[in-house]
């Protein structure tokens, strides 16, 4: 989960909390304010200092009357302990159910608003073409790390195994960072000109064709096209997967290796 994300979880967290609570004592403050005013209220009788009525006639000594004891219920009696607590908990489980629909409702929904899984702008095509031949012809790919993918320029002409698969656009591959063995994050190697898995040392060639070591296939590549406005776009929802093949598109390679 990114620190934005946590962010927003706490803040969902304390407003949620301060929600119920708010709510819950709103609803105490009424209740205690109905009782009250509901209450019967006592009549006071005025007397003269010599304990006569203002009016001068002699009454007969008050009735004293037996105090009224009622039990209010529970509900009426203020916020005791064990309320406020029970309140706390029911609060706190609230809060955490949630918090976890929150959380697994993101995990399942498709992410429509960018980033891995759905179509990336790479930025234009023929720059980052460009971009990938060094002055010397030597290879140097582009990353782009929001579709974890390397840009790597492809043969002047579309290899067959390739033709009808749109992985070919404006002159380049988009190949997946991940290795088809175990999954490693498989880094470029400048001398050799190829790619390295630093786990099990899988190698392959600037087009991540299979050369060598446990990997089962060439590294993974995505569906790619060109926009209106010249740009890469590669769909990272469509991987495509390729065998390894019995002879390389690209020589390799092109020097010393960087993983033995
Ligand atoms: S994960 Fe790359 S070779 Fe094993």
């Amino acid at each position: 989960m990114s620190t934005g994300q946590l962010v927003l979880s706490a803040g969902v967290i304390v407003l949620t909390a301060a929600a119920v609570l708010g709510a819950q004592t709103i609803r105490a403050g009424r209740t205690f304010a109905s009782w009250h005013v509901g209450r019967p209220t006592t009549t006071s009788h005025r007397r003269t200092p010599t304990g006569a009525h203002s009016t001068g006639v002699r009454s007969a000594p008050p009735t004293v009357k037996p105090p009224i004891v009622t039990t209010l219920p529970p509900e009426r009696v203020g916020v005791t302990r064990r309320r406020f607590l029970n309140r706390a908990l029911t609060v706190a489980f609230g809060t955490f159910i949630a918090q976890l629909t929150m959380d697994a409702l993101a995990f399942l929904w498709p992410n429509l608003s960018g980033g891995f899984g759905t179509d990336v702008n790479a930025g234009n095509a023929q720059d980052l073409l460009d971009q990938t031949i060094n002055p010397d012809g030597s290879v140097t790919p582009v990353f782009i790390p929001e579709a974890r993918t390397y840009v790597v320029p492809a043969p002047g002409a579309t290899p067959l195994q390739y033709v009808g698969k749109d992985v070919v656009a404006g002159g380049v591959f988009a190949v997946y960072q991940r290795c088809t063995h175990l999954g490693c994050r498989v880094p470029w190697c400048q001398t050799s000109e190829g790619f390295e898995c630093p786990c099990h040392g899988s190698k392959f060639n600037s087009m991540g064709e299979y050369y060598t070591g446990p990997a089962p296939r060439s590294l993974d590549r995505f569906v790619a096209s060109i926009d209106g406005n010249g740009d890469l776009v590669i769909k990272t929802g469509q991987i495509i997967q390729t065998p390894r093949l019995s002879r390389l598109n690209v020589g390799y390679p092109r020097g010393p290796f960087c993983v033995g």
